[in-house]
């Protein structure tokens, strides 16, 4: 399909002799539609060509013409507005759609390589809400940027190294027997964590016996070592069953450990370049040329590396294993020095194309309205719990509103699911977040189960008919009312939506997108009959609600919501 941007940025960019790229980057999209479909501020180029932006206007104006896509131009104080042929994007949209169906605004594979890093959550403890939004916004990027057509991997960077390692071992030997770990492992696991934890503080032997199990796991000794492969396996169970329930994979689970025999590469390249300073024994790097006050610390006085040094030893590891062009971390905002650091020392480790890439990708707390949830399991509130009370809350609305429908489970299941993915996704990442329900769960508001009403809506209007017309045979005129071409407009946006999306690694963009898709389809719905007598406007409105199907599902797979078939 024509990029309409690109096209009208190529028409300028030749009457003024500039490069159309820069021009693009100008390209607006007028507040009003009496404003057209896109405009040109002329005054972006006053200072270059020495002029005012009504003339610059007026001379553009006189060198452009229209084409089978642009239906008409107008110069308004400064601005050049540009009105689209709607009849031709009907028609270019709707082939399209029809063509491609669910794989509409799928790109070809680009030869870019990018590495997300999300998840993360620690072995031994608790998958809680904290977890939410990286788990969710690192699945929803991997998922668009691989529909985008970039060599996608996903990495699961799990916390599964430090010396709390060697403390639950100490635990398991001492009180293995009285734990049935298999039952409630990660709430069981706590549990012999606190309490060693407590032991420790009050004797030091058994303080010491913890460090000599993290050494002789270091050196990987064959108990050792099966223990900590035994408490991670049981994390993973758990965790598991948690990316089932959302829908999110890994290419990798290459966490901390991985990286534990990987550390003094970084320390002797850091070391051969004059890198290192000594600060009380420990290995540290200076960064003050580079504004960040606080050193990276490299290896502890006692030897020891930390988690700083096992990310260097990744970001080496990515760049050669990889060949990344870019390399995200969807880690919350309390790292932010963190990344700042290891991203200012990674000039030093990888060529420039690499550190280049390195991008963290921030992003704020999500707190629960206060009540029962919060109160009941102290401030840990784990996902699953959070996923299950939900599902239940969305069994009783659906019930109340439906009592006959089938599946209620499985409806339940995906609207409960899609309330907890809108509900994080759609606030920017920069952002904190609530979590409540009333909003999450109100099927008008802007929420995840209002998307799939939405589409339920079309999946029943479908049904009414026995096959959907084809594309080539509409009469794309009967589709240019305003509603209609409102609903088309914003399905034509979908890919610039999703590469808008990447490009900021924001999936509030395509979150809000799916929003505003709905909102235009009901707004036509309350507008226009689909069902009628003349067989013309049926079969185009039709069309136009299939298309809208498409668009809605195939974007909310990438968020990690799918649609029931009725609610
Ligand atoms: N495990 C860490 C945590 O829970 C997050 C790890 C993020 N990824 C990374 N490469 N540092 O805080």
């Amino acid at each position: 399909m024509i990029n309409y941007t690109k096209q009208i940025a190529e028409k300028i960019a030749k009457a003024v002799e500039i490069e159309s790229k820069e021009i693009e980057n100008y390209i607006e999209i007028p507040p009003q539609s009496d404003m057209g479909d896109f405009a040109f501020p002329c005054f972006k180029l006053a200072k270059t060509l020495r002029k005012s932006p009504v003339a610059i206007a007026a001379e553009i104006k006189e060198k452009i013409e229209t084409d089978e896509y642009i239906a008409k131009i107008e110069e308004k104080s400064g601005y050049l507005n540009f009105y689209i042929n709607n009849e031709k994007m009907v028609e270019e949209l709707l082939k399209e759609i029809e063509a491609k169906k669910e794989n509409y605004g799928k790109c070809e594979e680009n030869g870019k390589t990018v590495v997300i890093d999300y998840s993360s959550p620690n072995i031994a403890k608790p998958f809680h809400i904290g977890h939410l939004r990286t788990t969710l916004i690192g699945s929803s990027l991997y998922k668009t940027y691989k529909y985008l057509g970039y060599n996608t991997i996903g990495v699961n960077h799990l916390g599964d190294y430090g010396t709390q390692f060697g403390k639950m071992i100490e635990a398991y030997k001492m009180w293995g027997k009285e734990y049935n770990l298999e039952e409630d492992p990660i709430n069981k696991m706590v549990e012999m964590y606190v309490r060693i934890n407590n032991l420790c503080k009050e004797d030091e032997e058994v303080l010491e016996r913890c460090r000599e199990n993290f050494r002789l796991l270091e050196e990987n000794d064959e108990y050792c070592r099966n223990l900590w492969e035994h408490f991670k396996d049981l994390s993973l169970k758990e965790f598991n069953k948690i990316y089932d329930m959302l829908d999110v994979k890994f290419d990798s689970l290459n966490g901390e450990a991985f990286y534990a025999d990987k550390t003094d590469e970084v320390i002797s390249i850091l070391e051969a370049k004059g890198k290192i300073t000594e600060s009380d024994g420990a290995k540290i790097v200076d960064l003050e040329d580079a504004g960040i006050s606080t050193p990276c610390i490299i290896q502890k006085a006692n030897g020891s590396t930390i988690y700083a040094t096992r990310d260097l030893a990744a970001i080496l590891y990515r760049a050669r294993t990889y060949d990344f062009d870019k390399c995200l971390y969807v880690v919350a905002y309390e790292q932010n020095l963190h990344f700042k650091q290891i991203f200012e020392v990674a000039k030093y480790l990888v060529d420039e194309k690499y550190y280049k890439g390195l991008k963290h990708v921030s992003y704020g707390m999500v707190q629960l309205p206060t009540g029962k949830m919060s109160t009941r399991l102290g401030n840990v509130v784990k996902i699953e719990d959070l996923i299950n009370e939900t599902i239940s809350k969305a069994k009783e609305i659906i019930t109340n509103k439906n009592p006959e429908l089938e599946d209620k489970d499985d409806v339940a299941k995906k609207v409960g699911i899609a309330s907890i993915v809108f509900n994080t996704l759609s606030t920017t990442n920069n952002k904190d977040q609530i979590f409540d329900w009333n909003t999450a769960l109100n099927f008008q508001g802007e929420t995840g189960p209002y998307i799939q009403y939405t589409y339920v809506r079309t999946k029943s209007v479908l049904e009414k008919v026995d096959e959907i017309p084809q594309a080539s045979e509409l009469d794309y005129s009967v589709l240019t009312d305003e509603a209609s071409i409102k609903v088309l407009k914003s399905l034509y946006a979908f890919r610039e939506t999703l590469e808008a999306t990447v490009e900021r690694n924001e999936p509030a963009i395509l979150a809000r997108y799916l929003i505003e898709v709905s909102q235009n389809y009901s707004n036509f719905y309350n507008e226009n009959k689909v069902l009628l007598e003349d067989k013309k406007v049926q079969d185009a409105r039709i069309f136009l609600t299939y298309a809208v199907g498409i668009v809605l599902k195939t974007g909310s797979s990438l968020l990690g919501i799918k649609m029931p078939n009725k609610m």
